[in-house]
């Protein structure tokens, strides 16, 4: 089943994120016809699996979070979200090819992914890490479509991918977790004493998400894309934090694992601390508009989901 972002608020209590949850639903259908029309499938002559496992891997998908990102950042710095509609798409691309190389049993050996089984369960991991390249290389391309012939925008759109992909983002961020999990320490602990390199992998696609909304809408070196930077870090650290502290809960209900408790009230004291800081950073330097309180009730949500 599709996760609805809007399906998700009476069980998480999120009536204050209102304006978010409509903004989400209402773009929902234009992100999932660009992520149709934009699938990177191989010709019919080829393999037909690959193309089977394209679509295994978007559809329904999740929550779809980073495209409504991208064109929130749009919004917020004057342009129209449904003109970075390829970009949004490309995000979400991105985010596909993290999540296949993620599960993978060299990385986190994970059989289920959004309650069904994993890409590589399901078509083998050859062919999975094929399709997350696919995915990947779609992106470059797919970015260029919405600078609309401004070659210098298109240059800083691919730009954005390269470094968020690279060793100082997700890529990077990823080999710490390997590093975590060879350890076989608490992902938690181990990320906050590494805070150098803390939650590249998260940040990094969050961050790529607003920036390229704002790139591509015309922002430039006018230092408000720096807050927006300053603030997609801050989310992402949240988003993290949130994420861990429900693989935590539900390690702990499967497990019943003792000994969490002072790590979960840490993790809840951290993910309080970065919602507050990323909040501050939208209200101090962007003036009150229906896109930054879309942020701010973003925030909001992350600091208190449960799924
Ligand atoms: C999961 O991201 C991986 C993390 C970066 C925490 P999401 O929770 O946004 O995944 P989907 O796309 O909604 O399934
Ligand atoms: C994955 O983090 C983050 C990226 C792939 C960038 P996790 O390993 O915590 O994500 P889940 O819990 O499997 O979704
Ligand atoms: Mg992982
Ligand atoms: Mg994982
Ligand atoms: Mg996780």
């Amino acid at each position: 089943m599709a996760v609805l972002l809007e399906e998700i608020m009476p069980s998480t209590d999120h009536a204050s994120a209102r304006e978010f949850f409509r903004f989400a639903a209402e773009l929902r259908p234009a992100i999932e016809n660009a992520l149709e029309s934009n699938l990177p499938t191989a010709p019919s002559a080829v393999e037909s699996k690959f193309n089977d496992a394209v679509r295994y891997a978007v559809f329904p998908g999740g929550k779809r979070l980073r495209p409504v990102l991208t064109m929130l950042g749009a919004e917020l710095f004057g342009g129209r979200p449904e003109n970075v509609l390829n970009a949004a798409a490309a995000v979400e691309y991105i985010h596909t090819s993290s999540l296949i190389f993620d599960d993978l049993p060299c990385m986190d050996d994970s059989p289920e992914r959004r309650g069904r089984l994993s890409l590589h369960e399901k078509f083998g991991e050859g062919l999975s890490t094929l399709v997350a390249i696919g995915f990947l290389n779609q992106s470059y391309q797919l970015v260029t479509l919405d600078a609309n012939g401004n070659r210098e925008r298109s240059v800083r759109a691919v730009l954005e991918i390269v470094d968020s992909v690279g060793p100082a983002g997700m890529v990077g961020g990823q080999s710490v977790d390997l590093k975590i999990a060879t350890e076989n320490e608490c992902k938690l602990c181990s990320r906050s004493r590494l805070s150098s390199v803390l939650n590249l992998k998260t940040s990094a696609l969050i961050k790529l998400a607003l920036r390229l909304g704002a790139i591509l809408s015309g922002a430039n070196g006018d230092g408000r894309v720096d807050v927006l930077t300053r603030f997609a870090e801050s989310l992402g650290q949240a988003y993290q934090i949130s994420d861990d502290i429900i693989d935590l809960r539900e390690d702990a209900r499967i497990f019943g694992e003792p000994g969490n408790g002072d790590h979960l009230a840490n993790a809840m004291r951290l993910l309080a601390e970065e919602s507050a800081r990323a909040k501050g950073i939208l209200t101090d330097n962007f003036p009150a508009s229906p896109a930054r309180e879309c942020l701010i009730e973003l925030v909001d949500y992350v600091a208190s989901r449960k799924d």
